[in-house]
């Protein structure tokens, strides 16, 4: 998704915008801007491609002096990725950057062009800009608050004026936050672009313009000021390093241990701070992509173990679907950064059908953490990888414990799966699993340079699977689909070619002999299978074994093989691990 970050103080802001963006780049993007504004100067330099284009034009040029400025990291959504569609956008005496999506941005365009209005992109937010300037006269605050009324879709925007020294914001839908520091003050799509100034900020909600000074800030909505709570981040500067890892992937994927513990701690003191799922009687979980997956273990355990019945969809789909709320209904969000526009949609919806909704979530201030019923953070604490790792296992472990809770309320709890005893000996079993790195980098040697890859399993072994499956495809770039073992043989089966790598997820043993004859059709058919489980295989070559924990959290100890599989075959390949290609880290439009 675009980045943006906004500066007014006492410094140059250059150096201050450009580290912004690139504290940023996780986010994903194919162009840089940046505008500086002094008096009624404004100077506007845009590169395409990486932030490094941008900061060497600026190296290159003389740039004017200024204490006032904005920059933006380009998801392309309308436009190609080009110079001319590269933000900050200047329509007469507007210039702005902007985050979202316009939905009736042609509309628009085609109206102020019969009014003489001439743009040179073929961006959405050029639109917004001109709206803007049809408005100003005097009044930024006035001029902003007319033209939005006009704007249908998403916007986080900041804004500058032509006859104007200070900043403005406004947000509807993506996410803006207003950094307060000591004679200066910022403007950021999340606290991590301005971390090394302030960890204090305040969150602007839906429809709150800011107006912001070096040593204030004025937020209003409707023409009302709003008073705002000053929030701070408990996010360490030192959260944004690798300390001393290769990629934040790696990094993140060693806290599994310390945050899985961390996160487990209140709730293995006191279960019931987790909610009652026993007195709804239809449970519904929405998520999109990794959350989804872990979604998707969830269901099976409270299916399997709690003898609760569950329906699951992507939230793209969920939100446009005729859902019918006819009975007592609860909607579980699964979302890591609380921003991704669908489950956003997925949630409002069911707020609209008066439907309870419960979010888990791990960014505490985000729209799903403020906007839901009930929520549930997992202490995953800073995400930077693209690729979610850490806090996708603690999705699953939230998951799971509310499986086996609701298995006690109804009396379903198997002595043996020893629950509670099991969840203590987690992280360190999890640190064990991780030791291993050397198993995992020769399995990654054996399929970095294959074309396709499957995954295979049943039950909460293909629920697996699907994370195995994502996680190397998204950094390795390597194409991988995960499948119903026993459906394999339905068609796609006529895919497996000799040396064709099959991951074989095996875990559960009611159903583990079935899966046996999946690994021997491919095997049979020339498939190189490596099999992922919790026993020791004779006459398997590749396999990595994980010890044999209950069912609730086995998943917890397969997939950071996965994950680590998928680090090593990406390295290997020389991939962009921490922002792969065309991926965001929150999808905040749809
Ligand atoms: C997973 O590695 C991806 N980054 C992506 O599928 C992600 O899980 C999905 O976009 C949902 O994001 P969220 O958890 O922030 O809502």
């Amino acid at each position: 998704m675009c980045g943006i970050i906004g500066y007014i103080g006492e410094k140059n802001p250059v150096d201050i915008l450009i580290n912004g963006l690139k504290s940023l780049e996780y986010r994903g993007y194919d162009s840089a801007g940046i505008a500086l504004k002094n008096n009624d100067q404004i100077e506007v330099i845009k590169s395409i491609g990486k932030i490094v284009n941008l900061e060497e034009k600026i190296k290159n040029m003389e740039v004017i002096p200024s204490n006032l400025g904005i920059a933006h990291t380009r998801w392309a959504t309308h436009g190609k990725p080009s110079e001319k569609n590269a933000h900050p956008h200047t329509i007469g005496k507007i210039t702005l950057v902007h985050n979202g999506i316009i939905e009736n941005a042609e509309e628009l365009r085609e109206k102020l062009k019969k009014a003489g209005v001439t743009f040179n992109s073929e961006t959405d937010t050029e639109v917004v800009a001109a709206l803007i300037n049809k408005y100003y006269e005097k009044n930024p605050v006035e001029a902003i608050d007319k033209a939005l009324k006009e704007v249908k879709g998403s916007y986080a925007l900041g804004i500058l004026f032509q006859g104007d020294n200070d900043l403005y914001a406004v947000r509807k839908d993506s996410p803006l936050i207003v950094g307060l520091g000591k004679e200066e003050n910022f403007i950021a799509s999340d606290i991590a672009a301005i971390i090394d100034y302030t960890n204090k900020y305040i969150l602007l909600e839906e429809g709150e313009i800011a107006h912001i000074t070096k040593d204030k800030v004025e937020v209003t909505k409707d023409g009302k000021v709003v008073e705002k709570q000053v929030h701070e981040t408990d996010l360490e500067r030192a959260a944004k390093d690798k300390n001393g890892y290769d990629h934040y992937m790696l990094k993140e994927i060693m806290e599994e241990p310390v945050v899985l513990e961390k996160t487990f701690k209140p709730y293995l003191e006191q279960l019931d701070k987790l909610p009652d799922l026993t007195k709804y009687e239809e449970i519904h979980i929405v998520a999109c992509g990794s959350a989804m997956y872990a979604g998707m273990i969830g269901k099976t355990l409270l299916e399997e173990y709690a003898n609760t019945k569950v329906e699951i969809d992507v939230a793209s789909e969920y939100r446009y679907k005729n859902i019918i709320y006819d009975r007592k209904t609860l909607v579980i969000l699964i979302s890591q950064s609380g921003e991704t526009a669908d489950t956003i949609a997925a949630m409002r919806k069911a707020k609209e059908h008066n439907v309870e909704t419960l979010a888990i979530v791990n960014v505490k201030t985000s729209t799903i953490a403020r906007e839901s019923d009930e929520k549930i953070f997992i202490e995953a604490g800073p995400e930077i990888a693209v690729a979610t790792t850490k806090a996708y296992i603690l999705q699953v472990g939230i998951m799971a414990l509310l499986a086996y809770k609701t298995a006690l309320e109804k009396g379903l709890v198997k002595e043996e799966h020893k629950v509670l005893e099991e969840a203590e000996k987690l992280p360190r079993l999890i640190k064990e699993v991780l030791d291993r790195r050397e198993e995992y980098q020769k399995i990654a040697k054996e399929i970095y340079t294959s074309e396709d890859i499957f995954f295979i399993g049943r039950k909460i072994d293909y629920a697996t699977s699907m994370e195995g499956s994502l996680k190397l495809k998204e950094v390795s770039y390597i194409h991988s689909e995960a499948y119903q073992a026993g459906e394999l043989k339905h068609g796609t089966i006529s895919l497996i070619e000799d040396g064709m790598p099959v991951f074989a997820i095996v875990t559960d043993e009611t159903i583990k002999d079935k899966t046996v004859s999946n690994i021997e059709e491919v095997k049979s058919r020339g498939a190189k299978t490596i099999i992922i489980s919790n026993e020791t295989w004779q006459n398997q070559k590749l396999q990595v074994v994980v010890p044999k924990i209950s069912p609730y959290f086995q998943p917890i100890l397969i997939v950071p093989t996965l994950q680590l599989i998928a680090y090593e075959t990406a390295k290997l390949r020389g991939c962009d691990i921490d922002k792969p290609k065309n991926l965001a880290k929150s999808v905040t439009v749809e």
